[in-house]
């Protein structure tokens, strides 16, 4: 199986854990697009009553296009079950999220949630953490001070450009600079550092977040559970 085939898995068989009158987070990022997929066609086919909240615009558009029922965070009083990606995970079920951008709301919506379901493929399974870059979303508003910052500390930033290098903007309208940190050895005091720098808004580290996570292998399905 190619890698979208396996994300493609993965997608199919975590919709199958959404049950009748649920509030379901949905998650960002490609993978997350298959599983999408795969709970619309149940919301037509078997009439599943899900009420979803998303953790980006562009999975909104998606999931209201399939006829499912999408609305606010704030009009809810928690989340049953988030269903999303990451970049990496770690032995530890740690992870590196917000490859793309939308690393705040789906930390929003995470950190809401009764319960938190990854889906990747065997890619992303990792030792440490760190080899993908680490994203973290900054207010635009003295962000090149920010990134300064970083740079001394050795963290090797870069602001993330599109195609057509101009600077990415997140669903908030804020920035990212992702770290190239190589291996994160300490990630409770990087997450801790983060979160006391002024001018962050949310980092892409996942810490004791995850309750199970479901892997696309080439020889099966692995689901590990925390
Ligand atoms: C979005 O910001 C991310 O956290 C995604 O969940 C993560 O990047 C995984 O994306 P893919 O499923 O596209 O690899």
């Amino acid at each position: 199986m190619n890698q979208n085939e396996l994300k493609a898995s993965v997608g199919n068989e975590a919709a199958k854990y959404v049950e009748n009158d649920m509030i379901v987070g949905l998650g960002s990022g490609t993978t997350v697009s298959y599983m999408v997929d795969s709970l619309g066609k149940r919301v037509k086919s078997e009439g599943l009553n899900i009420v979803c909240i998303s953790t980006s615009n562009r999975t909104a558009d998606q999931a209201r296009c399939l006829g499912m029922n999408v609305t606010s965070i704030d009009k809810v009083g928690h989340v049953d079950l988030t269903i999303d990606g990451a970049d990496e995970i770690s032995s530890d079920l740690n992870g590196i999220k917000g490859g793309g951008a939308a690393l705040l709301w789906e930390k929003i919506v995470a950190t809401n949630s009764d319960r938190n379901m990854w889906i990747v493929d065997e890619s992303k399974i990792v030792d440490h953490l760190g080899a993908f870059p680490l994203p973290v979303e900054v207010i635009p508003f003295g962000s090149q001070h920010v990134f300064d910052k970083f740079k001394k500390m050795g963290f090797q930033p870069s602001f993330r450009t599109n195609v057509a290098s101009a600077l990415v903007k997140t669903d908030s309208n804020n920035l990212i600079i992702d770290l190239h940190l190589g291996k994160i050895s300490a990630p409770k005091e990087l997450a801790e550092l983060l979160n006391d720098t002024v001018g962050v808004v949310e980092h892409g580290l996942f810490l004791d977040v995850v309750d199970k996570v479901i892997v696309g292998k080439q020889d099966g399905i692995e689901t590990i559970d925390r």
